[in-house]
């Protein structure tokens, strides 16, 4: 493991104008990290995701569990943590004048590397910045400036990279450039502990990870492991009685769940189940508007456990 971490806690308080409030950001969390996996932390805005991480970046202290993070103690040994880890914040800090090129040699000296316009080069190279190393930073384009920043995060090579919300607001071609990026990350063998709202990319990225929802983790395994739990298929269905539809068929599925206007259906195997689903809605006289069949996707599993859609929680699939 290259992280453990058990029962991580961390309570804000915050004074306003009706006196002092508190948020109990993380209210327990474990997991644990093997060397050379990309890890994810999924869960909506607010779920303590930024906390936890910057709790395992030593950059703030919890209130209350411990840590092992590359073989030292968080409490006891953070500076040797922070020598083994990147570190890449949800805003990413790229400078408005400043060009990648300076920036990244910059981080090069700050972290006593050998030779820092070598490690530059190298870095410009691997993420596709060579052409616009010599530009200032507000020239670059949101992509762009994503890479600057992880850059910024690797450039004294170290083993471990944290990487929070990497691809928010970034438009689909350089999320899937930034994809290719992070998993080329793996294959030279850096583990990856990243944050994300986005279903499809914990989906497409993480060998584990855990679904966190009001500082909770609420589910922890391959993504696969994760959507057999809750079930192997999903049937949606579009009828005009959705209550109806739902009492009728819920004898005959594992579960089945209204979603605004979509019966949701969880059944074991769907291509056999759905010839007894339609008839049991024959029977009842209830005429179908649409059907469809789907794998369960990691937003079910986030559904079965709370209770609530990812996707209504603000976060975008
Ligand atoms: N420095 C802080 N002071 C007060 N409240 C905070 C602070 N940082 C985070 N919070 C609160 O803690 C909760 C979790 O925040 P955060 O860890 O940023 O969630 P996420 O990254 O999953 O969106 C939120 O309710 C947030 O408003
Ligand atoms: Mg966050």
């Amino acid at each position: 493991m290259i992280i453990s971490a058990e029962g991580l806690t961390k309570t804000f308080t915050t004074r306003g104008r009706k006196g002092a409030k508190t948020v109990e950001a993380v209210r327990g969390v474990d997991l644990e990290v093997k060397k050379g996996e990309i890890f994810g932390v999924l869960g909506p805005n607010g779920a303590g995701k930024t906390t936890t991480i910057r709790m395992l970046a030593t950059l703030i202290t919890p209130d209350a569990g411990k840590a092992t993070i590359a073989g030292h103690d968080l409490r006891k040994d953070p500076a040797a943590i922070r020598r083994e880890l990147g570190y890449v914040s949800q805003a990413g800090g790229v400078e408005d004048t400043v060009t990648p090129r300076q920036q990244i040699t910059m981080a090069a000296k700050i972290h006593a590397v050998a030779d820092p316009a070598a490690a530059t080069t190298a870095m410009l190279e691997r993420f596709d910045l060579s052409e616009i190393a010599d530009r200032p930073g507000r020239t670059l384009s949101g992509g762009q400036k994503r890479r600057v920043a992880i850059a910024l995060g690797l450039v004294h090579g170290p083993p471990l990279l944290f990487l929070d919300e990497p691809t928010t607001g970034l438009d689909p071609q350089n999320r899937a450039n930034l994809w290719d990026h992070i998993k080329t990350l793996r294959e030279q063998g850096t583990s990856v502990l990243l944050s994300t709202h986005y279903l499809d990319e914990a989906d497409a990225l993480c060998d584990r990870l855990v679904i966190v929802d009001h500082g909770l983790v609420v589910a922890e395994g391959t993504p696969s492991e994760l959507k057999r739990e809750v079930s192997g298929d999903v049937v949606s269905l579009r009828v005009d009685d959705l209550d109806l539809a739902s009492r009728t068929l819920a004898p005959l599925a594992r579960d089945t769940r209204i979603d605004d206007d979509v019966l949701r259906v969880y059944v074991d195997d769907g291509e056999h189940t759905l010839p007894s689903l339609l008839r049991a809605l024959e029977e009842q006289h209830l005429p179908l508007n649409s059907i469809s069949l789907e794998r369960a996707t990691l937003d079910d599993v986030f559904l079965a456990k709370t209770g609530r859609s990812l996707r209504d929680t603000g976060a975008a699939a």
